[in-house]
């Protein structure tokens, strides 16, 4: 039985893997078996995490790429099939987020939210789903957010960018399916990470509510994602596609 959670002999390419949650991913997924290619902008950062992969005796890559470029993934993704032959996993984490509402948002970052949160999503699927295609498997993990499904005043783009994430990934997922490959989204609540620690600490008003409306009354960590992510990724999530799996202390059950 444990053999289905295992993800050995599998290549999984990680968005944003230089930072909390990428980062954080990788090392599980190594853990679980997989070689692991890191992709972010700052490739201090992926340095790093590649260590942390490694230090679980897996093969890590790194590659520099914008997932809003199209030429960048394209070039990404020829350079793993160059360096690192196939790819199982897709685990689409790259993201922004901005805490403007509707009257202070500048219309420029609402789409570059929706740029780096959707369409590199969509470019990184179109870049790695052929191959998955061809080998009938793969695993495409979309890193969505309690926000995947309900709106958050003030979250504004971010709130559009995690629901078009997640739809994105159901119509993904019967595109896909008749391949062999699952689509999901993993809906998660805060933790804290670079991407919102200065929120965390500005408003404190915002974030007690969350805290208020979770059944298990506190705010994620890191450990609480990286398993369900293993698990999307691995045999035992074979039949699951479509979903937004939420992982989020019952935040949505209320
Ligand atoms: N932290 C939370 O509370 C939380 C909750 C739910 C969902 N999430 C989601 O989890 C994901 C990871 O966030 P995090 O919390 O770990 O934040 P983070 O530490 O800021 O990580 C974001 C990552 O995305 C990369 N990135 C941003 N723009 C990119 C681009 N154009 N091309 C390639 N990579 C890009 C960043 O690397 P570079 O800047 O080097 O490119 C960084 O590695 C995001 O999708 C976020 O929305 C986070």
């Amino acid at each position: 039985m444990g053999d289905r959670f295992r993800l050995d002999g599998l290549t999984a390419v990680v968005t944003g893997g230089g930072g909390g949650v990428g980062a954080a991913g990788a090392e599980a997924l190594a853990q679980a078996g997989a070689d692991v290619v890191l992709i972010a902008r700052n490739r201090a950062k992926l340095e790093a995490a590649a260590g942390s992969v490694e230090a679980q005796g897996r093969r890590a890559w790194i590659v520099e790429a914008d997932v809003t470029d199209a030429a960048s993934v394209k070039a990404a993704a020829d350079q793993i099939a160059a360096e690192a032959g196939k790819v199982d996993i897709l685990f689409n984490n790259a993201g922004v987020t901005s805490p403007k509402t509707l009257f202070d948002l500048p219309p420029e970052e609402f789409r570059r939210i929706l740029d780096v949160n959707v369409s590199g999503a969509f470019l990184c699927a179109q870049a790695f789903a052929p191959g998955m295609v061809a080998r009938r498997f793969g695993r495409i993990i979309n890193m969505g957010s309690i926000l995947s499904g309900r709106g958050m005043a003030s979250r504004t783009a971010y709130s559009a960018s995690k629901a078009g994430l997640a739809n994105l990934g159901a119509a993904l997922a019967f595109e896909l399916g008749p391949h062999g490959v699952t689509v999901n989204t993993l809906g998660a609540t805060v933790v804290v990470t670079d991407l919102n620690r200065e929120l965390v600490r500005t408003q404190p008003e915002l974030y007690g509510q969350v805290v208020k409306r979770t059944a298990l009354g506190r705010l994620g960590e890191l450990a609480d994602l990286t398993g369900v992510l293993v698990f999307l990724a691995s045999d035992a999530a074979r039949f699951i596609t479509g979903q937004t799996l939420y992982v989020d202390g019952g935040y949505t059950a209320g």
